[in-house]
């Protein structure tokens, strides 16, 4: 299974989602909802270069997929009322790509380069000096006859995203005035980008439909408006077309996304590791060939939620479920299991499965 075939991937599908994604995404400052400290940090930022009339610090914006990076992106160029010219690191394979970009700018644009970490080591010692100094040298010729000539940009502003900020190096991080972390939201902040999203899309949902949906949402609004949608085709079809929270939960039921937001593969890497391996450790390949899968499919698409929700631990000795895990499937524990009785916290909260 690939991760971009899952209903609760954060990363983007094909072309129709990217078209509906614009179609919601936020376009003021004011509307972009959560992440208060980043709105607040960037909006001195932008207000201040405002006032001063000056092109505002480079700023850079980290974070998981379907966050809003892109949206902020936008945001920042539109509350600028500036441009945005977009790029991205693997679109530029050369120097000359970016020195291309950078000298068609106008003064005052804001360049936006995607998955920044990405970008070819010689382009990226190029934009060390665009960003520091509005001044890039394009070599001319091979060789020993080669040449540097120096060539002015207009002041801009680069805004930088980045899902692996750990990979970008130090001397490109340090020249960004502005670094923006965005975090996983609150259900009460999707449940509010829900509502936005459903009156956007002209469908009527109750405020328990709304929270239903964003509870399920793994923190990331990408999800919330994709979970939307289908539990919209359901309302459609199976009812009435108004969201309530028996709908949203009927629906998200058939698409087996279950309360906590853990879909299909989640929930058989959960229950292997329970009902097969006692709770584990197992080791990752032996976990992986009981459900059907890969065990890359297994580590990188499962488990990165799982152990942040604290379902699944990933020890030396291998792969172990959490009491948490046990509640949420609704498995009894047995008392041999390598971890009942250990300290780990159990969160049995309200989302055990129907
Ligand atoms: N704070 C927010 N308020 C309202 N909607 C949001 C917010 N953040 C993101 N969204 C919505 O979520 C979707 C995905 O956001 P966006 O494309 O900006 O994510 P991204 O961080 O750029 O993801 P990727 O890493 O895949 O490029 C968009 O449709 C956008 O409307
Ligand atoms: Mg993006």
């Amino acid at each position: 299974m690939e991760e971009s075939e899952r209903l609760v991937s954060a990363d983007a599908e094909g072309a129709e989602e990217q078209v509906i994604e614009a179609a919601l995404r936020p376009k003021k400052l004011d509307d972009f909802v959560g992440q208060e400290r980043v709105r607040e940090q960037l909006s001195l930022v932008l207000r201040g270069a405002l006032r001063r009339g000056r092109t505002p610090d480079h700023v850079l914006l980290s974070g998981g997929p379907g966050l809003g990076k892109t949206t902020l992106a936008m945001i920042i160029a539109a509350e600028l009322g500036q441009p945005l010219r977009i790029s991205s690191g693997p679109a530029i394979e050369r120097a000359g790509d970016l020195a291309a970009v950078l000298s068609t700018l106008a003064e005052g644009e804001v360049l936006f380069l995607d998955e920044i970490h990405r970008l070819a080591r010689p382009a990226e010692e190029m934009l060390y000096m665009a960003m520091e100094d509005f001044r890039v040298d394009v070599v001319v010729g091979k060789g020993p006859g080669a040449t540097a000539i120096p060539l002015d940009i207009a002041p801009f502003t680069l805004v930088g995203a980045t899902t692996r900020a750990g990979m970008l190096p130090g001397p490109l991080r340090d020249r960004f005035g502005f670094v923006a972390h965005m975090d996983f939201y609150e259900p009460a902040e999707l449940e509010v980008i829900v509502r936005r999203s459903a009156r956007l899309l002209d469908v009527e949902i109750t405020d328990d439909g709304a929270a239903e949906v964003a509870g399920r949402s793994r923190g990331t609004p990408r999800i919330a408006n994709r979970l939307l949608r289908r539990v919209r085709d359901y309302a459609e079809v199976r009812a009435d077309g108004v969201i309530t929270r028996e709908l949203a939960k009927a629906a998200l039921r058939l698409y087996e996304v279950d309360e906590r937001g853990l879909d299909r593969l989640d929930r058989a890497v959960l229950e292997s590791l329970m009902r097969k391996f006692g709770g584990g450790p197992v080791g990752l390949s032996t976990l992986a060939v009981s459900v059907g899968e890969e065990p890359e499919t297994v580590e990188v698409v499962a488990e990165p939620f799982l152990v942040r929700q604290g379902l699944l631990a990933r020890t030396p000795r291998g792969r172990i479920a959490t009491p948490a895990a046990w509640a949420h499937l609704g498995i009894a524990q047995p008392a041999a299991s390598p971890m009942a009785g250990t300290l780990f916290e159990v969160d049995d909260g309200a989302d055990r499965p129907e």
